[in-house]
């Protein structure tokens, strides 16, 4: 039995573990609530989130019914009083302090693919480290997760910084595409649009 840690969530932590559906076979891994999450207490209900559902929807994926949405830490990480910053990404301590909370997650859903938004959730989830682009759009296994696909995207939140360079802009858009039919073309190979497991007969 293992206590969750609180010690360094502060008295602001404000929870919201997941959005989506509990039965998917594709889970997708962010990295923390930020300012409208952790008021809604829902993931992914920000800017980053409803990018995100349009991504996904174009693919033919919708998010609430076809995924399981999650982050390594299912709160905000605050900054500190003056630091200028709005969202923190999770430290190590504090992805640590919720790995237990994660993989409890992915034992529960049993996903066939976990998609890893970014290069924090890429980091916090397989250890790799350096440049998320020697990884993005790549598929990857880890022995730890045994019969799991991860899948390593652009986070959306990063499409949305890069808007303020035209030309990064067009580059991180068409790889965002480029690897959301990717992730496509592994749903079809692995059933379709079966995403969903069927529900379980119950006996008593
Ligand atoms: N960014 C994330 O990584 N997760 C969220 O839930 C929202 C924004």
């Amino acid at each position: 039995h293992r206590v969750f840690d609180i010690s360094n969530l502060g008295n602001l932590a404000s929870y919201g573990l997941y959005r989506g559906n509990p039965k998917s076979k594709v889970m997708v891994i962010g990295e923390a609530l930020g300012e409208e999450e952790s008021i809604k207490h829902i993931p992914f209900c920000g800017k980053a989130g409803v990018l995100l559902d349009r991504i996904f929807a174009s693919i033919g994926l919708n998010t609430n019914r076809d995924c399981y949405l999650t982050n390594l830490v299912p709160y905000r990480p605050v900054a500190p009083e003056g630091s200028g910053k709005k969202n923190l990404a999770p430290t190590k301590a504090q992805i640590d302090a919720c790995k237990h909370f994660l993989d409890k997650q992915i034992g529960l859903i049993c996903p066939e693919i976990i998609v890893l938004l970014g290069k924090v959730a890429m980091e916090g989830v397989l250890g790799y480290k350096g440049p998320i682009s020697k990884h993005v759009g790549l598929w990857a296994l880890d022995s730890r997760y045994p019969g799991i696909r991860f899948f390593i995207m652009y986070h959306p939140a990063f499409l949305l910084y890069s808007q303020r360079d035209p030309e990064q802009y067009q580059v991180a858009r068409e790889a965002m595409w480029l690897h959301a039919k990717r992730l496509r073309n592994k749903v079809d190979l692995l059933g379709g649009n079966e995403l969903t497991y069927p529900e379980l007969e119950t006996t008593n």
